[in-house]
């Protein structure tokens, strides 16, 4: 196990819901766990006044609540906190985060200047910060790394994200930039390239010649909860589908890398980005389906439609659902659709990616041959299961699907870590290797802007009760091939408890 440099970790949005739900939890089960430096500094900065003393008792109290801790450990933790109030979109201001950082490398006896800067903030501030860390040469790496962590949305649409892009450059260089897209810290997305790359009973079949289609679905059960006002400024397309799905559309479509590091990966990732077939005006009227979520009872509990939700507007048409049917255009997959979907509450909560393989070339045990077929479970309920045919028992040769499972939990290894522990970590360790470069980011705004583009059709939206499986439409995405979505449970092996 490599430890993390002594180093210095900035979080700006320090009073945010992030820092406190996602991010303190994630540094403390890396303290527990002995995986940070032997020193290190956990400095907020956010405009709220707090002291050292407070700070630390707001997120105590936070942790407390999301989770069982050890006494010790958390106070042991917590003596590494510190706060700085800055008034972030004032340049001057950020004078007192340089004369807090000199002074806490004293306190810490830094031998080095090694700095985390993490962007935990609203996006309008992502050109702002680093451009008045750069004005006050909190860029230079002269004496210890200096590192930026930005959270999504890395932009609003193609020209906001090259802007934004363009803006950051000037102050840090790219491998200084760290693109946090969390779906590439679940183990189980990581595992996509494992499997697919460590088995030679597969990768030999990964292609057009024995792939028929690919589902990816990444479904949740909840709606947009306390998050109306900045959902309906997004929409399912940029929210979920623009980063996470199309990551996970990289894992499983890219070509091997030469070696697992950052820049082989990272060419392989933004190779296979590129090679997505553009959407033009007919794959947006027949290939895409849009849809917002309207009131429904579900399981007995009433759910109000999207248009009712805190901080929606009435009339709003933002996309809570989006299917697509993508192509990439390259050796590997030319003729294998991707159909993609995501969406907010959809049955239940899961992200999984389906591969459909091509029948059998005669059909010698009649014409309803079983389907080979690969489950990939991303979440929850991790694992995999493979269906393939099999005799049905008794007299005659008739074949009968059956499957095979595997679950995580039924691995030995424990401490796997949550998506924001890798990745802290990794960015801790100059490892850039599951964060988003800035070619594959440009490439999946490239892909969705025409989507963005024909939002504004009035035709373009379609209605789904709460608790179905989005509009009707989107299931026309598959059926005109003879196909239909996979209709996933919370469980992965379907038994006789399922959430439908
Ligand atoms: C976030 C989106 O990036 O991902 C949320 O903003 C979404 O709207 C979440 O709910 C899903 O993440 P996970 O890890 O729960 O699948």
């Amino acid at each position: 196990m490599v430890i993390p440099e002594n180093s210095s970790i900035v979080i700006f949005g320090a009073s945010g819901d992030l820092t406190s739900r996602k991010l303190i939890p994630a540094l403390y089960h890396l303290y527990a766990a002995d995986k940070l430096p032997k020193s290190f500094v956990i400095l907020g900065v956010s405009r709220t006044e707090y002291s050292d003393q407070s700070y630390r008792e707001k997120l105590k109290e936070s942790l407390h609540q999301l989770e069982k801790t050890e006494p010790s450990k958390l106070d042991a933790f917590c003596d590494h906190l510190h706060y700085q109030a800055v008034n972030t979109s004032d340049c001057e201001d950020y004078a007192k985060l340089v004369t807090r950082l000199d002074e806490l490398a004293t306190q810490y006896s830094f031998e080095h200047r090694n700095t985390l800067f993490y962007l935990a903030t609203p996006p309008s501030l992502y050109s702002v910060i680093p451009a008045s860390l750069g004005y006050h040469g909190l860029n230079d790496e002269s004496d210890g790394w200096k590192r930026l962590i930005v959270e999504k949305p890395f932009g609003y649409d193609l020209e906001s994200a090259i802007k934004l892009d363009t803006d950051i450059h000037q102050h840090f260089e790219e491998h200084q930039i760290y693109r946090i897209d969390h779906y590439l810290g679940k183990e189980t997305v990581q595992n996509l390239l494992v499997f697919r790359f460590s088995n030679a009973m597969f990768e030999p079949l990964w292609n057009r010649n024995y792939i028929e289609y690919v589902e990816i679905t990444g479904a949740e059960s909840l709606g947009v909860e306390e998050r109306g006002g900045y959902y309906d400024g997004s929409g399912a397309v940029r929210d979920m589908f623009q980063n996470h799905l199309l990551q996970v559309l990289a894992m499983v479509g890219m070509e091997p890398p030469a070696q697992i590091n950052a820049d082989s990966m990272r060419d392989e990732v933004v190779k296979v980005l590129q090679c997505l077939k553009p959407l033009d005006e007919n794959d947006l009227k027949d290939n895409l389906v849009l849809g917002q979520y309207t009131e429904s009872t579900v399981r007995g509990k009433f759910l109000p439609s999207y248009r009712d939700e805190n901080g929606v507007a009435d009339d709003s048409r933002t996309e809570t659902y989006v299917g697509v049917k993508a192509c990439i255009n390259n050796w590997r997959w030319n003729g294998v659709p991707f159909y993609i979907r995501s969406g907010k509450r959809l049955p239940t909560r899961v992200t999984e990616v389906v591969i459909h393989f091509k029948n059998t070339p005669h059909p010698v045990f009649g014409q309803n041959a079983p389907e080979n077929k690969l489950i990939i479970r991303i979440q929850p309920d991790e694992g995999i299961q493979m269906s393939f045919g099999l005799k049905e028992p008794g007299a005659g040769f008739k074949a009968k699907e059956v499957k095979m499972n595997f679950h995580y939990t039924s691995l030995q290894e424990t401490g796997m870590l949550t998506a924001y522990e890798r990745l802290l970590l990794d960015a801790l360790n100059g490892d850039a290797t599951l964060f988003a470069r800035s070619d594959a980011v440009r490439a999946c705004w490239e892909y969705v802007q025409p989507i963005l583009d024909y939002k504004q059709e009035p035709k373009a939206l379609f209605g789904y009760a709460c608790g179905t499986w989005g509009p009707k439409e989107a299931d026309d995405l598959l059926a005109r091939r003879d196909r239909a979505w996979r209709f996933p449970c919370k469980n992965l092996t379907d038994t006789d408890y399922c959430e439908l």
